[in-house]
């Protein structure tokens, strides 16, 4: 298997597959259903070769769900922009693993450029650091280990405080750990799952995790937030969310760092939806106060529209994200490149340098297409919701701040299920359905640039035939 002449014709053939493809894919439906069977029939393993690359790739975009569609208004996971899709490609090719140095040079620099420009952004002081990973279940794990590393320190010498991490006091030797203590993590009952499946991970019971119910709009009710705090024992960290998975709602966070302080605790932010506005003068009062949470998740695969993967993790002082991760590995990262091995502050050993595809965009396009984007599919959103109010056979669950947003068809939750799923069968749209409040709703997110009124309209069209 060489990069040789028959390998370029096929990758060259491949690349005008792709764009052909997505240049007319509005013609198709979202996807063709089909059942697991189905499906597992077209693509069996025949390991003895001989198959034709093209009918393959053919067969792989004709089955796939189309993110492309303008009818696309599924799930958080976007049609990414060309660049970021050439930029795979480059990071394939090269294959440099960023967890050391000296492995990945160029790839390394690049990487703590990305993350340094996504730090400056949210506003985040020269002692920040972080890393890009695989997406925002990651990145709460790692900020809830940053978390829990700050936590023990400060059980285990009284140090870590926020007054003393200005003026540490030297760690007394002689000092005995106190009685171990369960550590909780307070977030709103709209928290992403993979705050529970991070405490899991972490040996913390589920007991231990903590779900403050939310406000009318969504949001973490800053008040029941105050009594946990109160009576919540060993607060490890609270988790705040900007764009939460359900409804897109921005918690409070200027008020949850007000709480942080009162109640001396780790803020991590789980802002891996929304974080991305930041780039918008127009949208960016959203995330107002991220700037003062301790760790933070961004996922720019979702909102500045990157091909799987690229996460990222911020942690305001750095020490606590290297603290999390110090490992033995003297095969792997020499002292004396130690500040450069990113390896050193994530889970990963192999890490593929994805924060490529972030650099090539910005710095060929700007921060242009990530705000025109986002404007207009939260503009999409919102036309959305305005239909809906004007209509007597569907109904608002909130108002929608960004790119998501419920509603209901005015029935049962039976009717409401059945409808999202006979529409996404038609493959004339793609919405989902989650369970709000007791109530089960439909729902979209507005993701791709390329929807427009008349597509929204379209949708809203065919879900009435469906019901
Ligand atoms: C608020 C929030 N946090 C975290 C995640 C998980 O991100 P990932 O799928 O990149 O692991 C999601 C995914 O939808 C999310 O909406």
């Amino acid at each position: 298997m060489l990069f040789d002449p028959k390998m370029r014709a096929l990758a060259h053939a491949t690349v005008d597959a792709l764009f052909d493809h997505v240049e007319n894919v509005a013609g198709r439906r979202v996807v063709d259903w089909q059942t697991s069977d189905d499906l597992r029939a077209k693509v069996r393993i025949d390991d003895r070769g001989g198959a034709e690359a093209m009918a393959l790739i053919r067969l792989l975009m004709e089955n796939a769900i189309q993110l492309h569609h303008p009818a696309y208004m599924g799930h958080q996971v976007c049609p990414p922009f060309p660049s970021a899709v050439i930029g795979d490609l480059v990071i394939s090719t090269l294959n440099q693993s960023t967890a050391v140095f000296e492995m990945s040079p160029i790839g390394t620099v690049i990487e703590q450029e990305v993350v340094r420009w996504l730090a400056d952004r949210v506003g985040y002081p020269s002692t920040s650091l972080g890393t890009a990973v695989s997406g925002g279940s990651a990145a709460n794990l790692t900020a809830l280990l940053a978390a829990r590393a700050r936590w023990m320190e400060k059980r285990e010498s009284g140090v870590g405080g926020r007054e003393s991490e200005q003026n540490p006091p030297s760690p007394t030797p002689d000092s005995r750990p106190p009685t171990p203590a369960r550590a909780t993590i307070l977030c709103s009952a709209d928290a992403h799952y993979s705050i529970a499946r991070a405490a899991s991970i972490m040996g913390i019971a589920s007991d231990d995790v903590i779900k403050i119910p939310t406000d009318a709009e969504h949001r973490i009710d800053v008040r029941a937030l105050e009594t946990a705090l109160r009576d919540g024992g060993e607060v490890m960290a609270i988790v705040a969310t900007s764009g939460s998975t359900a409804t897109g709602a921005f918690d409070d966070l200027r008020t949850i760092a007000a709480l942080r302080d009162k109640y001396d605790t780790w803020l991590h932010v789980d802002a891996a939806h929304g974080a991305s506005v930041v780039l918008s003068d127009r949208l960016r009062p959203l995330v107002d106060g991220l700037d003062l949470a301790d760790s933070l998740a961004w996922d720019p695969h979702k909102m500045l529209w990157m091909s799987l993967s690229l996460g990222v993790i911020l942690v305001r002082e750095e020490r606590w994200l290297r603290r999390a991760f110090e490992a033995d590995a003297p095969y792997l990262f020499n002292a004396e490149r130690a500040g450069d091995n990113i390896g050193e502050m994530t889970i990963q050993c192999s890490k593929r340098n994805d924060a490529v595809k972030l650099w090539l965009t910005l710095q060929t396009s700007g921060t242009r297409p990530f705000v025109e984007a986002m404007e207009h599919v939260t503009d999409m959103a919102r036309y959305l919701y305005e239909q809906v109010t004007a209509s007597d056979d569907f109904e608002a669950m909130h108002v929608p701040s960004f790119n998501i947003f419920c509603f209901r068809h005015r029935s049962d939750d039976e009717t409401n299920a059945a409808m999202r799923e006979k529409l996404i069968r038609s493959g004339q749209a793609w919405i989902t359905s989650t369970v709000l409040k007791g109530q089960r709703v439909l729902r979209v997110t507005m993701i791709n640039p390329r929807t427009e009124r008349g597509d929204v309209d379209r949708m809203m069209a065919a879900l009435r035939r469906s019901s």
